[in-house]
């Protein structure tokens, strides 16, 4: 019964040093970046992918005006974006004009920095006449934003005035790319959290054991009730004889010994033996 009991306490204490010393657990069990097929095989780039994981299933959408026309983009990682089968970026000219894929996640490439990822989709549809009428290509930079878990999609620009190598530039803010922090307390702190931690252990664990298990009422339920007083007292007296400057022990020996009628009554004798002078 009293193992049950400290048992919990105790199990809370040890979940919550473990979140200060390694700070969030793992906070994503879907795979859904596995979705993305990699240009080539790469475990680096496998890895850059994985830090995506918290964008996937979502479409990122944006507008942009180009002249008369009005193009939205929608972006998904490792996903159909705009429900399009294979493309990792679409185009759609609103007013229910022509889809083209601007890149697809069949042929992705993940590139990561310090505090940002490049995703690559290639193998888009062709350009009609524009750069050698090659394969459109999508450019997406994740940037680290400790704000935003997801920010917004934006269009940086769309180079297509070259004979090749064309592309689509996207650029979307958020804290998946993030470096992780270092645990910010210091060593001081988490020792005194842990103090406390255990603190809190042994007062429940041993409440519980004494009110469940011994039978204890009132104040008697905290554990060790008359060490704890007995250690009060002690500490008391130790204040009283460092802190106190005047006081019974600091009188005259002189004193002590003539004096042995009760306390209250020494200031008016000290009065009686002055006055005749
Ligand atoms: C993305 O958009 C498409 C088309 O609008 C839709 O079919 C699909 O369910 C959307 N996906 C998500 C995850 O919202």
């Amino acid at each position: 019964m009293a193992h049950l009991n400290t048992a919990i306490p105790t199990l809370a204490c040890f979940l919550v040093i473990r979140l200060l010393l390694f700070g969030r657990g793992v906070q994503t069990t879907s795979d859904n970046t596995k979705n993305c097929k990699l240009f080539s095989e790469s475990k680096t780039e496998r890895k850059v992918l994985t830090l995506l994981e918290p964008l996937t299933g979502k479409n990122f959408s944006v507008d942009t005006q180009d002249g008369q026309d009005t193009y939205s983009y929608i972006f998904q990682v490792c996903g159909d974006a705009g429900g399009s089968k294979g493309a990792g970026v679409i185009q759609k000219k609103k007013d229910g004009g022509k889809e083209s894929v601007v890149g697809r996640y069949t042929a992705t490439q993940a590139i990561g920095g310090s505090d940002w990822v490049m995703l690559i989709y290639r193998n888009g549809s062709h350009y009609d006449s524009h750069c050698s009428a090659e394969q459109r290509k999508a450019i997406i930079m994740i940037s680290c934003n400790r704000k935003v878990q997801m920010g917004d999609l934006s269009v940086v620009l769309e180079d297509r005035e070259r004979e090749h190598d064309c592309f689509y530039l996207f650029e979307l803010d958020s804290s998946a790319v993030c470096p992780a922090l270092s645990s910010q307390l210091s060593a001081g702190s988490i020792i005194l959290i842990i103090g406390v931690c255990l603190l809190a252990v042994y007062l429940i664990g041993g409440f519980l054991y004494q009110r469940l298990v011994v039978g204890a009422k009132g104040m008697d339920q905290f554990p060790n009730y008359a060490f704890w007083l007995e250690v009060g007292n002690l500490t008391a007296d130790g204040c009283d004889f460092v802190c106190r400057s005047r006081g019974n022990r600091e009188q005259p020996p002189t004193y002590r010994g003539v004096a042995t009628e009760p306390l209250e009554e020494e200031p008016e004798e000290r009065d009686d033996h002055l006055l005749p002078m």
